[in-house]
């Protein structure tokens, strides 16, 4: 087989990154390790910035996001036992839109296949040659070794993916914070309530209340990393939501079902080393935000735009640059959105041997957030997301 991109992974990043080549007259074959049910069962966050709405739009997969997805204008935050309201839209009109990222990539692999263009499953890379002259990516498919001869790779192939090992020293320009806590998470079959959603910082700890659809709600409590979830009762993570929401007006979530548990430890992640050869890391592959911001889909998009732009000036012969400057143009945004990120989380949560000094800092960062308006402003912008350089 032989294409001009290859692209490792089916998540967002390289469903989005084979839906703007082909807009642009690019071709590209998509491999993907896992099978097709699993890709589409994956559950994960789903607060996409406007950029990312405009951007799916703009290539022609939002008719269903524009459709279903949930817009909102402002969110609560509680602390110290009140709740506060923040404003999250803009004089341009941006906001923020939840539509699972499940939703996102089955859009994507529904448009794909529609147009009948190259996307294999149980297809998993397994080594790359050439990675600087002509790239051959090795992999297997239904039982047979197998080559895809590109003239690009993007590895957009996860945390975990076989791409970033082929960039040489990429471990050395790699940075990495782990944190000693991590979020219960739960799916359950219980309508959110209008008047408790949004983060709860409490000394118990944090928790988070967000909607996947208006029946279905995904809630979180902050527990220790290495925590047994299967301790956990349905009623004791329930009970124990209504403890850290708790806000003195007397309403309590709506319960319901769960229908799934799980735990993600938190931790941040960079890998500067986005590019060599001809080989290029976008999304998961190079960056992890701890998911306090919900800006891990977002800014695989903003990595996307950048290398699709930069693919087609090679392609159309008007130049190298963008492709040359690939990591540094991504790495601008990325590392103010880990900042972001990394602060909300700090400011959320309560660390293991956190003292009353360090919970009137979080509360003096909340109070700026929320009652000074060059606070407010930072706060807005920062969850709105930052524009893009291309
Ligand atoms: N060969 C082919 N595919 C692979 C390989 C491989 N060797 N290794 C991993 N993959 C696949 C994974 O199975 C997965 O489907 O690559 C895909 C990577 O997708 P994601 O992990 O979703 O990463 P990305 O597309 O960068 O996601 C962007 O959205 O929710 C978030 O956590 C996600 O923040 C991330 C963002």
């Amino acid at each position: 087989m032989r294409t001009q991109v290859g692209i490792v992974g089916a998540g967002p990043a390289g469903l989005l990154l084979g839906r703007m080549l082909q807009n642009l007259g690019i071709d590209a074959v998509v491999l993907e390790s896992r099978s097709r049910d699993y890709v589409l069962a994956r559950i994960r966050a789903g607060v996409l910035e406007q950029g990312t709405v405009d951007t799916l739009i703009a290539q022609g997969i939002g008719d269903r996001l524009r459709r279903q997805g949930m817009v909102h204008e402002n969110m609560q935050i509680r602390w110290a036992g009140r709740r506060n309201d923040f404003t999250v839209e803009d004089e341009k009109g941006r906001r923020l839109t939840t539509y699972g990222q499940a939703e996102i990539v089955k859009d994507l692999i529904e448009r794909r296949e529609a147009d009948n263009l190259p996307l294999l499953f149980s297809a998993p890379a397994q080594r790359i040659e050439n990675v600087e002259t002509r790239p051959r990516i090795h992999f297997t498919h239904e039982g047979a070794e197998r080559t895809l001869d590109c003239d690009f790779v993007a590895g957009c192939d996860g945390f975990h993916g076989v791409c970033r090992k082929h960039i040489p020293n990429a471990d050395d320009r790699t940075f990495l914070k782990t944190y000693p806590y991590g979020w219960l998470g739960i799916l359950a079959e219980a309508a959110p309530h209008a008047e408790i959603r949004g983060f709860a910082h409490s000394t118990r700890g944090f928790a988070v209340a967000s909607a996947r659809s208006p029946k279905i709600g995904r809630l979180y409590l902050q527990v220790d990393r290495n925590e047994d979830i299967e301790r956990w009762s349905d009623e004791a993570i329930w009970d124990e939501l209504d403890r850290r929401f708790e806000d003195g007006s007397g309403h309590r979530l709506n319960r319901g079902r769960i229908l799934k548990k799980d735990l993600a430890p938190l931790r941040a992640f960079v890998c500067e080393a986005m590019q060599h050869g001809r080989i290029f890391l976008a999304g998961d592959a190079a960056h992890i935000v701890p998911p306090s911001g919900a800006k891990g889909l977002n800014s695989a998009v903003g990595d996307v735009r950048v290398l699709a732009e930069g693919l087609r000036r090679h392609f159309a012969g008007t130049g190298s640059d963008l492709l040359d400057h690939y990591a540094e143009i991504c790495l601008r945004r990325i590392w103010a959105t880990v900042h972001w990120s990394c602060l909300l989380t700090d400011t959320l949560h309560i660390a293991p041997n956190q003292t009353g000094f360090d919970l009137q800092m979080q509360y003096a960062t909340l109070n700026h957030w929320a009652k000074t308006e060059l606070g407010r402003q930072h706060f807005c912008n920062a969850m709105l997301g930052l524009p893009y350089e291309v």
